[in-house]
């Protein structure tokens, strides 16, 4: 029995989330797993009836279960960075889920390049560091202190920024901050991925010809782990990643990522695939509660329209059940999304008519179809 903590979330999270839980359903009436959901209301819902974010009674309920299941986090009438920081980040850093990994494969015949080719990449991003961790502030007339915190599983840090600048204006900061056991853990972990595909190359990405501090530390600790595990590593600066992703994405297999520039690069990675609604996510602590989510957001304006594409968040279950240690039902669902596929099914931004609840319907019976 495992048992799935639910977060619905805001916009047409609730909508693609129910798809989701239909595709683990019809698992458990043909193959021996069984689910047990509970339902969070973690959103802005809560937050403007409450003005409740992620609290730490959530963080405390959420520690029960084996995984956290997530729809969307985002609400046009909260003002940028609200709901983000305070549910969706909170989430990923509360269970230390440091890393992110974004499956790209192509799924044919969607992918929006002209030239026919194959590729199937795994992105892991670095998820609790690098300009993400919520460090900075603003200072007027060019006096100012800014006390900055960041607090993790590995450590607490405290540090204090004293600024005296000869022009009195207005100066804002966004610090940047790399932990070398972050990012050693991070590695070994994408490492041992690249062993499990059966493959010897890794890109590294980063823009360390520019911040060359965070970079540097970043570098300097890929290249000994990658040395000492025999994997041929390969530095990219993001610019020219984002050029080559769209240019020759079948020359890469596994990508690793800084926090931020990952953000930027999955989106970009996903549409070349063939849409963000082709593209799951799992926050992954490999010690501990992993969540998983489509990459897309909440899109409120197409809430309630049963049109959004449901894929993402079936993949997501997919990537669930990989790291509850059931392939063998991730497989399935992979199978009964690719069969859907093959007989037309699928939604608006992909082409097609299926509203979002009949592509679920259509997994469905592929996945019943398919028992032997
Ligand atoms: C994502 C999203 C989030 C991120 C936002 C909503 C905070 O864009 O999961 O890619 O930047 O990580
Ligand atoms: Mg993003």
């Amino acid at each position: 029995m495992f048992k799935i903590a639910v977060l619905p979330g805001d916009g047409i999270g609730p909508e693609v989330v129910a798809e989701g839980i239909k595709v683990l359903d019809v698992l458990s009436e043909n193959y021996s797993v069984k689910f047990d959901y509970q339902e969070f209301e973690i959103n802005s819902e809560r937050y403007l009836r409450t003005g409740d974010l992620l609290t730490d009674d959530d963080v405390e309920q959420l520690k029960k279960f084996d995984t956290i299941f997530l729809g969307a986090i985002g609400d046009d009438r909260i003002k940028p960075g609200v709901l983000e920081k305070g549910i969706l980040l909170a989430l990923r850093f509360s269970f230390d889920q440091y890393i992110n990994h974004r499956p790209a494969p192509l799924w044919k015949p969607f992918g929006r390049l002209k030239r026919d080719m194959d590729f199937n990449i795994d992105v892991f991003r670095e998820n609790t560091e690098d300009y993400y961790i919520g460090a900075g502030g603003r200072i007027s007339n060019g006096k100012g202190t800014i006390d900055l915190r960041v607090k993790r599983q590995l450590y607490d840090l405290k540090a204090r920024l004293e600024v005296n600048a000869d022009a009195a204006d207005d100066y804002a900061f966004e610090i940047g901050m790399m932990s070398r056991r972050n990012i050693d853990r991070f590695a070994d972990f994408v490492i041992d991925n690249v062993k499990m595909f059966g493959e010897k190359h890794i890109t590294v990405v980063d823009k360390a010809n520019v911040c060359s501090n965070i970079y540097g530390l970043w570098r300097e600790v890929w290249t000994e782990k990658c040395r000492k595990a025999g994997i041929d590593l390969g530095f990219m600066y993001v610019d020219a990643m984002s050029m080559a992703l769209v240019k020759n994405p079948d020359k890469f297999r596994v990508i690793a990522t800084p926090n931020m520039f990952g953000d930027i690069l999955t989106d970009l990675l996903a549409e070349v695939t063939g849409g963000l609604g082709l593209a799951p996510g799992g926050n992954i602590n490999p010690q501990g509660i992993s969540m998983f989510e489509p990459v897309h957001g909440s899109a409120p304006k197409y809430r309630g329209m049963d049109r959004i594409n449901p894929v993402a968040t079936i993949l997501a279950t997919k990537m669930m059940l990989d790291n509850l240690g059931r392939r063998d039902l991730g497989q399935v669902i992979n199978d009964g999304v690719r069969t859907v596929f093959d007989q037309g099914i699928y939604t608006q931004d992909l082409g097609g008519t299926a509203k979002t609840h009949e592509v679920g319907d259509a997994v469905v019976e592929a996945i019943r179809r398919s028992k032997k």
